[in-house]
């Protein structure tokens, strides 16, 4: 049998502790069902370590965050910590993972169940059977570029700026990302940018090219223009497989793209770095949505998105993919059977549940898939 996983968890504030509590009970299946073992180390990240900490990440955890294979985190914040100095709030702790773990690669799924397909506000024959993954470069571009800042002009006026930078190191190791992935699912991928306007553009589809050129002629490249991405994402999303696009567009694009599925409870990520000399690359997952102070501490939160980052693990982390579809086909099973948390309650709901009846009838579903 393979060596345990070693997995940090991260909870956080909020829902995070309620949705994380049925992952540790899904990945404690996996051990005894699947024989696919975890060690599971926890820690405080966000409100509840400046609460114990005063610092929203302590250097230990980052220490953990480091070494372990993969990391999981719930969500942070909440109105608690909202008046303090915004390099100890709990934002800050998240940014900190993703800026040392340097985590340049944000994968964001949007898939629509059959049983909800009705929950998006498009028509149910542009949506149903959507599955497209969008590759969002985190680390780099116009959020980060310098310079950077505001400066009095003297005259009455002031003038902001950023700064839209890309290298060729920063597009191609995002791209080689977004082509693997294409490579595992539908063989597809679109580059998005501006490159009719913007040189960092013409740099990033040149570089694209060049890349697909030398390692990955086998996947079918197309290239788009990031205005006409958005319109084409309401119009026929379904013409796409894997998207990939620069911080900004991909900041966009994937809250778009989420949209078309429904609910926010339902959307997982992963962030994937460099590999190491093994391979290996240092990996977050963590639902899309944050904390939900309106309805943390009251068993409703919708367990589903954090579940799906934990099957992302699984598939992008660990090469499971069969364990990462028997937990999304659970997942499908459940909903075609009515069963809802409130968030979802709005389509075909025959039951509403709790977060941990949910998480016992996905449970319930992966031992009658398998
Ligand atoms: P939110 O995502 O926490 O909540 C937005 C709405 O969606 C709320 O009505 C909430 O009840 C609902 N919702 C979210 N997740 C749900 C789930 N799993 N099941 C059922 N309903 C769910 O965003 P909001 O309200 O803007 O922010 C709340 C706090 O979370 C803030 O402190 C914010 O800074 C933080 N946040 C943290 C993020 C993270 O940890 N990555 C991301 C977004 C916000
Ligand atoms: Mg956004």
């Amino acid at each position: 049998m393979a060596a345990n996983k070693k997995l940090l968890v991260l909870a956080g504030d909020g829902i995070g502790p309620e949705v994380m509590g049925e992952v540790k009970r899904v990945a404690a299946w996996m051990g005894s069902q699947r024989a696919v073992g975890f060690d599971i180390d926890e820690a405080l990240v966000g409100g509840c370590s400046i609460d114990a900490n005063g610092v929203p990440v302590t250097d230990a955890t980052m220490d953990k965050a480091m070494t372990v294979d993969a990391v999981l985190l719930g969500a942070v914040g909440g109105p608690k910590w909202d008046g303090v100095d915004f390099s100890i709030r709990p934002e800050a702790g998240l940014l900190r993972l993703r800026k040392d773990m340097e985590l340049f690669a944000n994968l964001r799924p949007a898939l629509v169940y059959p049983a909800l397909a009705d929950a998006s506000s498009l028509k149910r024959e542009i949506v149903e059977g959507l599955d497209i993954l969008i590759v969002r470069e985190l680390t780099g571009g116009v959020y980060f570029g310098e310079p950077r800042g505001i400066t009095d002009l003297g005259n009455g006026e002031r003038r902001g700026i950023n700064t839209q930078v890309y290298t060729t190191s920063e597009i191609r190791r995002v791209a080689a990302v977004a082509f693997e992935l294409a490579r595992k699912r539908g063989n597809r991928l679109c580059s998005v940018e501006k490159m009719n306007v913007m040189e960092s553009g013409r740099l990033w589809r040149e570089e694209v090219t060049r890349l697909h050129q030398e390692q990955y002629s086998d996947v079918q490249l197309s290239h788009m223009l990031a205005d006409n991405c958005a319109m084409q994402l309401v119009r026929n999303p379904k013409q796409f497989d894997v998207i990939v696009t620069d911080n900004l567009f991909g900041d966009m694009l994937s809250d778009e793209a989420a949209m078309l599925t429904g609910s926010l409870g339902m959307l997982p990520s992963a962030s994937l770095g460099a590999p190491d000399a093994a391979g290996r690359r240092k990996a977050l997952y963590e639902p899309v949505h944050g904390s939900a102070p309106d309805i943390a501490g009251q068993g409703k939160a919708n367990p589903i998105a954090t579940l799906l980052s934990f099957a992302m693990m699984l598939r992008y982390s660990f090469d499971l993919g069969t364990e990462a579809d028997l937990i999304e086909g659970a997942v499908s099973d459940v909903l075609d059977r009515g069963i809802r948390t409130a968030d979802i309650a709005g389509t075909g709901a025959a039951q509403l549940v709790s977060t941990g009846d949910m998480g016992t009838a996905i449970l319930e579903a992966m031992a009658q898939r398998s």
